[in-house]
């Protein structure tokens, strides 16, 4: 069965470590993710961007779809069904509907008042339905909900205010991370972190954490982050393993031969970020 953030990250961000939170894009990464969680033994979060649900096949199938694959796969670590960047309190309403034991209101776009009111409307029908939800404060740089952001970091006194009143399970506080590639070295603001830290006692997430080096990763996990965010990574492995597979087999033509190696690198990805964050043998 999925369970929830609040399952798996207390314990996390208590002893020190941080959970992977795996975006899918098709039906191998789902299979990849699940088998790496399940060698490590480590706690896993299977999430679906909200930009891409409907082209993965709505809600409905995306839940059906992780259920089975967990019957099928014999997983008896924890996972969690995640909606990522919900762009409105609707979809994550329909995310809850579907099966989903966790979703993140994306509202950091919207002035302070506005994100917290709609944020406590997702709290409210999450928790009478079990699921638990992650809020965000503050821009994530490079393309988030469709929009290409500029770097915005959050404010400390909005966190505060924000967990306060929503009483969300965990907070996407932005500092200086970015979704994609970085251009040159990731610079965070451990500054920012460590005062955020010290105010929100609820599990914090770092977002964009493909291409940020292991000790930036490390003094965040230190920092209260018990749920870090991985996209990109994986999809650069998938892209130059497929690449390696149509160029090695010229003759080839089924699918199927063809994406086994993409499968394994995706694979690979997951099983590395899971020993960097710390989560293997913690399920
Ligand atoms: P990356 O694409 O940089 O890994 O970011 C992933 C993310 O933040 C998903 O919400
Ligand atoms: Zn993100
Ligand atoms: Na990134």
């Amino acid at each position: 069965a999925l369970v929830t953030l609040n399952d798996i990250l207390p314990q996390a961000k208590q002893a020190g470590y941080a959970v992977g939170h795996f975006n899918i894009n098709g039906l191998i990464w789902p299979q990849a993710i699940l088998e790496a969680a399940q060698e490590a033994k480590a706690p896993v979060i299977i999430a679906s961007s909200d930009r891409l649900v409907d082209y993965l096949g709505g809600f409905k199938l995306i839940s059906n779809m992780v259920r089975n694959l967990m019957e099928v796969q014999q997983i008896t670590v924890p996972v969690v069904l995640h909606l990522d960047h919900g762009q409105s309190v609707e979809r994550c309403f329909e995310a809850i509907d579907a099966g989903y034991s966790s979703v993140m209101y994306d509202g950091s776009h919207f002035p302070i008042d506005e994100n917290i009111k709609n944020t406590k409307q997702v709290v409210d029908y999450a928790h009478v339905n079990g699921v638990s939800v992650e809020a965000e404060i503050g821009t994530v740089g490079g393309y988030e909900d469709g929009l290409i952001g500029n770097i915005c970091y959050a404010n400390l006194r909005e966190c505060v205010e924000l967990v306060e009143k929503t009483r969300v399970d965990a907070l996407a506080a932005a500092l200086g991370s970015v979704h994609g590639k970085y251009v040159g070295e990731p610079k965070l603001g451990f500054k920012q972190m460590a005062e955020i830290s010290k105010e929100v006692e609820i599990p914090l997430v770092l977002h964009g954490a493909s291409g940020i080096p292991l000790d930036q990763l490390q003094r965040s996990i230190r920092l209260g982050h018990a749920k870090i965010n991985i996209n990109t990574e994986m999809n650069i492995a998938w892209r130059e393993a497929l690449q390696q597979s149509l160029v090695e087999n010229p003759e080839v033509y089924e699918p199927k031969k063809l994406l086994e190696l993409s499968k394994q690198a995706i694979k690979e990805t997951v099983h590395e970020k899971i020993q960097e964050f710390g989560s293997s043998n913690k399920a």
